[in-house]
């Protein structure tokens, strides 16, 4: 082989590298800390009117959403706990009795806070809503889910660890601008617990905030640490006391005994949510519902199956490294014998797309502990960069582990849209490039349809 070859070779040889290595991106977000908005910022403006109904967010109400949940407060006083609802703004005939609800978390007591599910929707139809009193009264509208199907079309939102700083307002801002019809919300909603007795008031600012969103369609929630408002210090030892009162979730109607676990079928796509801060060991209820979970879904009908946590098994920072590692140990097997195609989660602010892998062979005497190949196995992608108050993860694990395709410390979210049985368009929109531009993408194929294409290369 004469020069020329050897420097062809080189080249080929340097190129066939390149497509197995992962990326580290180099850009680099605006180095300054992150603040908070302030209390009188207009995001937080509270409606006009004595009592008027605040805080207004939708989930769904069943597994399918021909149920949603509406949720709200009235600051001052009881009023009712009624919504009505019809196919249009001036006809809305019908009506649901919600019930209320209200806590006290040391030295604050929450306004009254209503949950009303409206039954009997019709899927894909589009719904108005309204609540409250006479020059109070406040409508919105939302369209129910499409009817499970292998080849329903379906644009989530991918949102994790918001929080209320100016880079969240950006993340919600863009995240609305690329248009999604609900949200995978991946934990650690308000972080109230980060304020001076876990002021709760940031709980109520935080609902307003987001309300522009979830008020119009359905966001589903996972419980992250931020959620525990666990502190004995002061006499708060009911793990996720203002979250349970706030923010309802379709366990029930899942065969769970507990909000925190859940599934919800839209559209093309299976749903499992599962709680990082909740027990899962052997024999634990979370485990028993897991366990009959994954028997239960059926990938004719909903072809991709998705699994919801906080805190990510596979994580190349050093910011929470390992912190997932005793539930991956629990139930990894599970999830490569199921075939999921993707896992999401938060809780390490930044973003991380994996191959797919897997790391369970591993029996404590067989020495095989390492991450490999396999096409059985989700993509895990880390959503945790919606952009909070305790700033960005930028400390990655060197070199970067094979099993990683592409990770970067900036805040943004991630949507994923869903086209038929086969194929899923994924998008992670970097917050400093605006809302239109993507800076990571990726086609997924799907795990029961297409088991031995790889995608994640
Ligand atoms: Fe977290």
């Amino acid at each position: 082989m004469g020069a020329l070859g050897l420097l062809a070779l080189a080249v080929l040889l340097a190129t066939a590298a390149e497509a197995q290595a992962g990326v580290t991106s180099l850009y680099r977000r605006k180095m300054e800390a992150t603040a908070d908005m302030p209390l009188d910022a207009d995001v937080f403006r509270v409606p006009t009117g004595y009592n008027a109904p605040q805080q207004v967010h939708i989930t769904l109400g069943d597994q399918t959403g021909t149920a949603m949940t509406v949720s709200w407060v009235t600051p001052n006083e009881l009023g009712n706990s009624t919504v009505t609802y019809g196919r249009s703004p001036e006809k809305m005939e019908m009506s649901a009795e919600g019930r209320h609800t209200r806590y006290d978390y040391f030295n604050y007591t929450s306004g009254f806070i209503h949950h009303c599910t409206l039954k009997n929707l019709k899927h894909g139809v589009k719904y108005y809503y309204a609540m409250g009193f006479g020059h109070t009264v406040r409508t919105f509208w939302f369209t129910a889910p499409p009817k499970p199907g292998p080849d329903a079309p379906f644009k989530f939102g991918l949102i994790g660890d918001l929080g209320q700083t100016f880079d969240s307002n950006s993340t919600l801002s863009h995240y609305e601008a690329n248009g999604g019809d609900a949200v995978l919300f991946v934990g650690d909603l308000s972080y109230a617990d980060t304020y001076p007795l876990h002021d709760n008031n940031r709980w109520d600012t935080w609902a307003r905030f987001v309300e522009r969103s979830v008020a119009y369609q359905p966001w589903l929630w996972t419980t992250g640490n931020h959620e525990l408002d666990y502190e004995p210090k002061i006499g708060e030892t009911v793990p996720f006391k203002p979250f349970t009162h706030r923010y309802p979730t379709p366990y029930l109607a899942a065969g769970s005994t507990e909000p925190f676990w859940y599934s919800v079928k839209i559209a093309s796509a299976h749903i499992i949510v599962l709680a990082s801060y909740s027990s899962y060991g052997k024999y634990t209820p979370q485990w028993a519902w897991l366990k009959e979970e994954l028997g239960r879904v059926d990938r004719k009908t909903t072809p991709w199956l998705i699994v919801l946590m906080h805190s990510p098994w596979y994580n190349s920072n050093n910011y929470h490294y390992m912190e997932g590692e005793t539930m991956r140990v629990q139930f990894e097997s599970w999830l490569v014998e199921a075939k999921v195609d993707l896992v999401l989660a938060g809780h390490v602010h930044s973003y991380e797309r994996s191959r797919r892998f897997s790391n369970i062979e591993y029996d404590i005497i067989n020495n095989k502990a390492t991450p490999v190949h396999n096409l059985d196995a989700p993509v895990y992608v880390n959503i945790g960069d919606g952009g909070n108050i305790e700033g960005i993860a930028n400390n990655f694990t060197m070199p970067q582990p094979g099993y990683s395709a592409f990770r970067e410390g900036s805040f943004g979210h991630a949507t994923l849209e869903i086209k038929n049985r086969t194929h899923a368009y994924y998008e992670w929109h970097r917050n400093h490039d605006g809302a239109k531009a993507v800076a990571d993408s990726s086609w997924f194929t799907n795990r029961y349809w297409m088991p031995t294409h790889d995608d994640s290369n």
